[in-house]
């Protein structure tokens, strides 16, 4: 099938078929390339890009500013308080603004019913640079880390979730696998089980792509013999710091330690998307190892952190050909690429 994404959004992973991912995922290794070799051609000059961040990014803002300035388009960011979206003008309102001078919009905040509306308004594609439901662009970023870390195409790959499995990164992380018909297995407490609707979803994807989708309270059962094992921060963004308390208790038997990468195998290597709490050289995490007296990091180990096993950064980096990919199957025409 040719596939074709011009002026597509991507606000969540269901918006793509399973060849549109794998299309995005190898532009990106192409893109890669590219870079790495100094051979990338420039296909979004003169494209201006707005980047709307109601909540804090590291990683997804670096991204899609690198990404842009190496295919010559401009960013224009509007920080948590750098714009009237919200609280003095509809989101509505400000996607018919914006969407009549940017060529493109991402937006990164908590509702997905915003995004929705942004795209709803805008009649430019919208990206997900993350809500509280979903985070797509993660997704391409971690399948590519795995391709190529593990060297099998994403129907052979074989990874375990560990942690809260009601936020966005488990429930993209069910639905990403259905839908490339990998072998996922999801390992948390039945208070921060998966919601059903997305569960039910990714299963009956799976039954059409061959995908398998495990469930367990069990941490250890879910990662025996996987390529990867994932985890995720505790408390998420825009959850109350009150909650810590209870996270750790319900969350303590999915820590990602050197006890459980021995479960996993020796072939398994660590994952997480990012920021982490493994040391005390965060505000947080120091706070927190003050009341609790958890030095050694919170959902992974510092051990296992900084191991040979972890491939964190390649994953970060990764956010930068992916998202590239993104706006360049997405903006520039198809015979420019
Ligand atoms: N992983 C991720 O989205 O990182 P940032 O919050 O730093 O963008
Ligand atoms: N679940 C995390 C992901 C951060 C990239 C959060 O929403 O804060």
């Amino acid at each position: 099938m040719d596939v074709d994404l011009t002026g597509r959004s991507f606000l969540k992973e269901l918006d793509f078929l399973p060849e549109e991912l794998t299309y995005l995922l190898d532009l990106a290794d192409e893109l890669k390339a590219a870079r790495r070799e100094a051979r990338e051609e420039q296909l979004l000059t003169g494209r201006v890009i707005a980047l709307i961040f109601e909540k804090t990014s590291t990683r997804t803002r670096a991204a899609f500013e690198v990404a842009a300035h190496d295919q010559g388009a401009h960013v224009t960011n509007f920080d948590p308080s750098g714009s009237q979206i919200g609280h003095k003008e509809s989101v509505a309102d400000t996607a018919e603004v914006l969407g009549r001078m940017f060529d493109a919009i991402q937006f990164r905040g908590t509702s997905q019913g915003d995004i929705e509306r942004l795209a709803n308004h805008a009649e430019v594609p919208v990206y997900n640079g993350l809500t509280d439901d979903w985070h797509p662009t993660q997704m391409l970023a971690d399948f590519q880390t795995m391709r190529e870390a593990s060297g099998k195409e994403a129907n052979d790959l074989s990874y375990a979730f560990c942690g809260d499995l009601r936020f966005n990164m488990a429930r993209s992380h069910v639905v990403t696998a259905a839908l490339l018909g990998s072998d996922i297995r999801l390992a948390g407490p039945e208070s921060l089980s998966i919601p059903g609707e997305v569960l039910e979803a990714a299963r009956e994807i799976a039954a059409l792509t061959g995908a398998s989708i495990t469930v367990t309270d069990d941490a250890a059962e879910a990662v025996t013999g996987v390529d990867f094992v994932h985890t995720d921060v505790w408390v998420s963004m825009g959850e109350p710091r009150e909650v810590w308390a209870s996270r750790i208790k319900e969350l303590m038997p999915y820590r990602v330690d050197e006890k459980l990468m021995s479960a996993a195998g020796k072939r398994a290597r660590f994952m997480h998307c990012l920021p982490a709490y493994h040391d005390l050289e965060t505000q947080i995490g120091a706070d927190i190892a003050g009341h609790t007296g958890l030095t050694g990091g919170l959902e992974v180990t510092d051990g296992v952190f900084r191991s040979e096993r972890s491939i964190v950064f390649d994953q970060a980096e990764n956010r930068l050909h992916t998202i590239k990919a993104l706006m360049v199957a997405t903006l520039a025409g198809p015979d420019d690429r």
